[in-house]
């Protein structure tokens, strides 16, 4: 019997009206029905939020952390039946879909400890004019209101943890939307909110198509803050339409791999076909250019081709590197982008193979800066090489992107590593490892159209905060 999974509306599982089913990506396998959730509904879930604020303010951090843990303890109790249906969900294979599980359970243990530390200030008025020494501004720190969280189908349970638990620890209530694909995963991570005792209404649970409610939702008036991880495209609609709420936008990224002549050739092409195609490229830290210098860049295609030609295509359950996307939309995006690059004169280092969603990992070399390849984020196995004279032309070609989220840097030199981090238009530069969001406790950002705000556990908590002060005189 195929389960109908149910909404989570103030403290209370209901089964919807109406639901929308939930097929594996790898095997098209019907997995269970979603809740499709209609505006009255999610009305009943903005209105808990909304009722149940005060009494959430007016809980202690430490109340708030006790809670948190409880659910990271439950999350870690079920990780293994869980990850099951994560991998099945999002094809994404079985050991990373537990290290999903088991990192927001540590993303969310570090958010409770994160949170009984916040402090607030006392500011001398005496600081900035000599006669108002007399004058002290006391600054607190104060939840925002109802928190809508949005994930993305790639990370359905870390990306809407990182945004819950902030939320939850800094006072705030939060009205959740999971990803359609990944919304049974989302129900489950409610699940682990709802047995660990979090009171009625502070946490809400809503699934539905994006493209249907999410206007609706990301317009509520009981909506006081957006925390958005998706495409640009759709955190730039929301930017468009979301009036004066404050919004935290982690967008696409186009991430690159700067790949300069003194770098370790070898230890750098495993590191770049690890974080070009581990679950398949769907990752926004990705990387998903290379940047090399000629000098090396035969040697190093060489190097790249061994390491792709070591990857294993398969299902998520055999533990595969690449596994079928997401859907046949994208796959069928990512292989006429790799045809059409072709056509302009790249060169496939492996044969091009799609079997329905599933597209075999292709390295491409001899692109040009105009390709579509070398431009947008096909959010799959592909990987295109781009060559440079020097390295200055490198920053150039890097800046260039619309998109500024990640950037790596292979090389010994690090003096040069810091010298090029600082001129380029990035969230963050890694030297010498593929780029990635880890650890969680960084700052987690994106610049131009890959995002707006910060990200990473005491960032995440500060953005769904605001101060006020209380000033006296003595
Ligand atoms: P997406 O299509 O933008 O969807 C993201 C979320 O937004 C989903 O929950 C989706 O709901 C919802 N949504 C869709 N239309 C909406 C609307 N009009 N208003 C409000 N919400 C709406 O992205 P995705 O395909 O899930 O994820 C892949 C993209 O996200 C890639 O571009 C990737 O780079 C980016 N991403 C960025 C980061 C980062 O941290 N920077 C992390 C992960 C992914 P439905 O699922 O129902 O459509
Ligand atoms: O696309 C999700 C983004 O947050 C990547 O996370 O840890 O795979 O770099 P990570």
């Amino acid at each position: 019997m195929v389960k109908s999974y149910q909404s989570y509306i103030n403290g209370e599982w209901e089964t919807a009206l109406q639901t929308l089913p939930i097929y594996s990506p790898e095997d098209h396998e019907l997995m269970g029905y979603i809740p499709n959730l209609s505006k009255e509904e999610i009305d009943k879930a903005m209105n808990a939020a909304n009722k149940s604020q005060k009494m959430w303010k007016d809980t202690s951090y430490k109340e708030r952390a006790i809670l948190l843990h409880r659910v990271a303890d439950y999350i870690r109790h079920h990780a293994d039946e869980w990850s099951i249906i994560l991998s099945r969900e999002i094809a994404k294979n079985r050991n990373s879909a537990k290290d999903e599980w088991l990192r927001t359970a540590e993303l969310i243990d570090y958010t409770a400890e994160e949170g009984v530390r916040l402090e607030g200030e006392l500011l001398d008025g005496g600081s900035f004019d000599s006669t108002a020494k007399h004058k002290m501004a006391l600054v607190m720190q104060e939840p925002l209101g109802t928190v809508l969280a949005i994930a993305p189908f790639n990370y359905p349970v870390n990306l809407s943890a990182s945004k819950i638990a902030p939320a939850l620890i800094g006072g705030n209530t939060v009205v959740f939307k999971a990803p359609t694909q990944g919304a049974i995963s989302g129900t489950l991570l409610i699940e682990a909110f709802d047995k660990a005792g979090v009171p009625h209404g502070v946490i809400n649970l809503i699934t539905g198509q994006g493209q249907q409610i999410g206007d609706y939702l990301v317009q509520h008036p009981q909506v006081d803050f957006i925390n958005f991880t998706g495409s640009t495209k759709i955190g730039q609609h929301i930017s468009q339409i979301s009036g004066m709420k404050p919004l935290l936008l982690e967008l696409g990224g186009k991430d690159a791999a700067l790949v300069l002549e003194d770098a370790d050739l070898k230890q750098a092409a495993k590191d770049i076909i690890s974080g070009a195609f581990s679950y398949s490229g769907q990752r926004c830290t990705a990387i998903k250019r290379v940047i090399v210098m000629k000098e090396v860049e035969q040697e190093f295609i060489h190097l790249l081709t061994t390491e792709i030609n070591k990857l294993t295509v398969g299902t998520s359950d055999s533990n595969a590197i690449i596994t079928p996307l997401i859907n046949i939309k994208s796959a069928d995006n990512v292989v006429q982008m790799i045809h059409e690059a072709i056509q302009q004169g790249a060169i496939a280092h492996q044969p091009i193979i799609q079997k329905d969603n599933l597209v075999y990992p292709v390295l491409l070399s001899n692109v040009n800066k105009d390709m579509r390849v070398a431009i947008e984020e096909p959010f799959g196995p592909v990987l295109p090489i781009l060559t440079v004279d020097n390295y200055e032309e490198a920053i150039q070609l890097i800046n260039e992107s619309q998109y500024g989220l990640q950037a790596a840097i292979f090389t010994k030199n690090y003096p040069r590593a810091f010298t090029i981090s600082k001129m380029l238009e990035v969230g963050t530069i890694h030297i010498n490892n593929k780029t990635q969001r880890g650890t969680d406790n960084f700052p987690f950002l994106g610049v131009k159209h890959s995002g707006l705000g910060v990200q990473g556990v005491k960032y995440a908590i500060k953005a769904s905060m605001r101060p006020k002060s209380v000033v006296f005189d003595f």
